[in-house]
């Protein structure tokens, strides 16, 4: 009955519950990690590290989505804070979380809920980008 509830009325539910959103996130993450900007996040980190995070993303989607389950990983600024994630990393971010919700054929109501869940981090996600430089412009600063 419970399930039936959860089922029907949860984005959780809707996505096909754990096993479903394991699908999602795992395919999502094999997408930016071969891809060519954002693959330098995941260079050179171990199998494990990127299976843990694996887990925690599911988890943190699941929790997010109206999962029964607990997410126990770490805050997005902390996890995410010194990785300098910009306006652009965000933009491409987004093409392969449509690009994985194409492949599985999810529907539109879905599509536009983990959309907004995905963007009501991104505050906490994405680093100020410098700011642009003025070509022509004296340099003062002094080299040593
Ligand atoms: C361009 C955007 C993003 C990039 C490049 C990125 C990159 C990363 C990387 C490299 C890690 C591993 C950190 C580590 O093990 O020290 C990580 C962890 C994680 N990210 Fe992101 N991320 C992005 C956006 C997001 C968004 C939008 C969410 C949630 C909606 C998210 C949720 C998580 C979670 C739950 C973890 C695991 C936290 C933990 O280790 O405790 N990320 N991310």
């Amino acid at each position: 009955m419970i399930q039936e509830k959860l089922n029907k009325t949860t984005l959780y539910g809707r996505l096909g519950s754990y096993e479903g959103i394991s699908i999602f996130a795992t395919k999502f993450l094999a997408r930016l990690q071969t891809d060519r900007q954002l693959g330098r996040f995941w260079a050179n980190r171990g199998s494990d590290g990127i299976a843990r995070e694996t887990l925690l993303l599911i988890d943190f989607l699941c929790a997010n989505a109206g999962g029964p389950q607990a997410y126990n990983g770490r805050d997005m600024v902390s996890t995410h804070r010194g990785m300098g994630i910009t306006e652009s990393d965000w933009a491409i971010f987004f093409e392969h979380a449509a690009a994985t919700m194409d492949a599985l054929e999810l529907g539109q109501r879905e599509c536009d809920e983990i959309v907004a869940l995905i963007s009501s981090h991104k505050d906490d996600i994405i680093e100020l980008s410098p700011p642009p430089i003025k070509r022509g412009a004296t340099i003062e600063r002094e080299l040593t």
